[in-house]
């Protein structure tokens, strides 16, 4: 798959989401949950990794790889695993989550136990940045998941991953950002962030945020032979969000289509029994 494919791929996938529907399958399906900081997935691709169904919930029940509300999380991945069935016309049985790089393995099992709980037996637990470039079939490369709480990163050679890495700054940082200029509560400063009209003062202001990031990921990518950067995550959803990492860093940027939707969708390519 090329970038051109994946982006076609993630277009499918953020139409069938919104328009909760299906694409046509064969039996062996593929399903991954993204318990993540801002918002929780779930993705079905058949075995050509070709998007069939999905849903999304907005949650702060999981923060950085940490199940911070246990129930709350069981109840939405519950729900949209409901939901998709329903869509689907068939139950979902198993399914693949994924943690943030370095993420410790009392977590990790605890995240487990989020899908198991939901009667998703666990097929496997991958990295995010290494979910994220199995969707973009990323040989060489780096991926920068930026995410709510944090910002991950995944150097690849020959589709190996070399080293990785995670930051605690991510969208929750610009919205804090707009909510202390704006004397406006955090959840305003959310919304504000995400209204596509006020893009260009809202990027003003977060635009710093986003240097500083790119300077940490500079930093991670020294000694390594990089080539080109992937963004992904939600929080690089602004449109000169690219630009000025490539500007910071000096490397190729790319940022696929539907940036919130790339690791999720990637998670359901790594359910591989
Ligand atoms: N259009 C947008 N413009 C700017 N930021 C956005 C936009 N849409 C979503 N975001 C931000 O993206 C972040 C969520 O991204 P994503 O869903 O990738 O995170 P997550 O996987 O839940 O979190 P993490 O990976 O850190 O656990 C939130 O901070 C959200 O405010
Ligand atoms: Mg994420």
């Amino acid at each position: 798959m090329s970038l051109i494919d994946a982006n076609n791929s993630l277009d499918i996938f953020y139409n069938l989401i919104k328009d909760k529907k299906c694409n046509k399958y064969s039996n062996n399906l593929k399903v991954g949950v993204d318990l993540g900081t801002a918002n929780i997935v779930l993705s079905v691709v058949d075995e050509f990794n070709n998007p069939v169904a999905g849903a999304s919930y907005p949650a702060s029940v999981v923060k950085d790889g940490l199940v911070v509300d246990y129930i709350g999380a069981v109840e939405i991945v519950r729900k949209l695993k409901a939901e998709v069935e329903d869509i689907l016309g068939t139950q979902i049985t198993y399914g693949s989550t994924a943690i943030p790089p370095g993420t410790l393995s009392g977590n990790v099992k605890a995240i487990g136990n989020v899908l198991e709980a939901a009667d998703i037996e666990v097929v496997s637990i991958v990295d995010e940045p290494t979910a994220a470039a199995a969707i973009l079939e990323i040989q060489d490369g780096a991926v920068v998941d930026v995410g709510g709480g944090t910002t991950g990163v995944s150097i690849l050679k020959d589709r190996k991953v070399l080293y990785t890495a995670d930051e605690p700054t991510g969208g929750t940082h610009m919205s804090l950002v707009l909510a202390g200029n704006y004397k406006i509560s955090f959840e305003e400063a959310e919304e504000l962030k995400k209204n596509a009209e006020k893009e260009k003062e809202n990027f003003l202001l977060v635009r710093p945020v986003v240097e500083k990031m790119a300077h940490i990921v500079k930093r991670h990518l020294q000694g390594y032979p990089v080539e080109k950067i992937y963004v992904v995550g939600g929080a690089c959803s602004f449109s000169e969000f690219e630009e000025v990492f490539q500007k910071v860093i000096g490397i190729e940027t790319i940022k696929p289509k539907r940036p919130l939707l790339v690791t999720p969708l990637g998670i359901a390519a790594s359910c591989i029994k």
